[in-house]
């Protein structure tokens, strides 16, 4: 191969570089959050975006295109309806559709978002039958389900950003009551994205040890009105920030890139993502429900469920969520 510069001179023998590809499609306020951490933290060499608007989507892309100077060389392509630009994606993150008006629940969008699915997931596998998808508008789990049916793929390489994001609100609100670092808060959301999500106060870690039980053993009160407030806010932080800005965009633009880097770079981490639940944590194998539990996740997609120690309150909220889920699936005839 020869180089098109005229400023170096031409090797002989350069073989093609193996490239990491990434897809967004959707370029709204969470498509572009999670583009642009993807760039800065470097996580692909080429990306491609999709939009159903066509002057919104080339004035993202050129937008981006112009700090080149300042970022680690990326192609980046555009396209509002040609999805062979996508071909050979290792990664495709949905983040197209309708977004929540202030007050509106997520499972509110969910005939308009279905409707989107079905043209925009067969054409995402058709031109990337090996990719991993990774699902993100809303409501993510229900979603996520309807990607699996409309992709084809393996449960295994289907995965929504589910509780990712709420367990990371958790972290910084637990973090900021115990005035420790987050980054030191091991803690975890899991079930359904949203309202009906699931505290998992046992898991709750500082550094390693075991917050509730230590505080027992060393027969301090620990303040269950404090641990319920905090849960109560998880669960409202997006209301109200959608109700402050519109709409949330960068919490979510660092858990996608977490979760892209984990998937891509093959890092084995542990992630509260939503995949296929069935048969995990007693929701039946007949329930073929995406919600989210504490999942390894690694090139292969999700490679193992954690087996996480649930109280009875825990699992009866779990399956809860699980039902909600089902019964909304039910409807959507696919
Ligand atoms: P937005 O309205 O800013 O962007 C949506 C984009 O989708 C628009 O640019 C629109 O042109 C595009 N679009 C619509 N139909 C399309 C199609 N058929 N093909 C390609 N593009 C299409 O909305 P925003 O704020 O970016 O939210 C997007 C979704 O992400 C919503 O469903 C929202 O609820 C969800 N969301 C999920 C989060 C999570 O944690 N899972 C966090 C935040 C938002
Ligand atoms: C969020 O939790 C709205 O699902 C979105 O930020």
């Amino acid at each position: 191969a020869s180089s098109s510069s005229s400023t170096l001179l031409p090797s002989s023998s350069v073989a093609a570089p193996r490239t990491t590809k990434i897809t967004v499609v959707g370029v709204g306020n969470v498509g572009m959050a999670i583009a642009q951490t993807i760039l800065t933290q470097d996580l692909c060499d080429a990306l491609s975006l999709l939009d159903a608007n066509p002057d919104k989507l080339r004035g993202e892309m050129l937008d981006l295109q112009h700090a080149a100077a300042f970022l680690p060389r990326t192609k980046i392509l555009s396209s509002s309806s040609d999805y062979s630009i996508t071909a050979h994606s290792d990664l495709c993150i949905v983040t197209a559709g309708a977004r929540q008006l202030v007050g509106e629940s997520r499972l509110n969008l969910v005939q308009r978002n279905v409707e989107m699915f079905k043209n925009i997931v067969p054409q995402l596998a058709r031109w990337s039958p090996d990719a991993l998808l990774l699902v993100v508008s809303n409501p993510v789990d229900v979603l996520t389900y309807v990607a699996w049916k409309l992709s084809g793929f393996p449960a295994a390489r289907v995965i929504g950003s589910g509780t990712n994001l709420d367990s990371s609100r958790f972290r910084f609100l637990l973090a900021d009551h115990l005035e420790v670092n987050a980054q030191d808060v091991q803690a975890y959301m899991v079930g359904e994205h949203g309202d009906s999500s699931v505290a998992l106060w046992s898991s709750i870690t500082v550094a390693g040890v075991p917050v509730l039980s230590s505080l027992e053993k060393n027969q301090i009160a620990y303040e269950e009105e404090a641990l319920e407030r905090i849960r109560k806010a998880v669960v409202e932080s997006a209301y109200e920030v959608i109700r402050l800005k519109g709409y949330t965009s960068w919490a979510i633009g660092y858990s996608a890139a977490s979760l892209a880097r984990t998937l891509l770079r093959d890092q084995r981490s542990i992630h509260p993502v939503s995949l296929l639940a069935r048969g995990f944590y007693g929701i039946p194998d007949d329930k073929e429900v995406f919600l989210s539990l504490p999942a390894q996740l690694g090139r292969g997609g999700v490679l193992g469920v954690t087996n996480v120690h649930l109280t009875e309150e825990e699992a009866r909220c779990l399956q809860q969520s699980a039902d909600t889920l089902w019964e909304i699936q039910q409807q959507l005839g696919l």
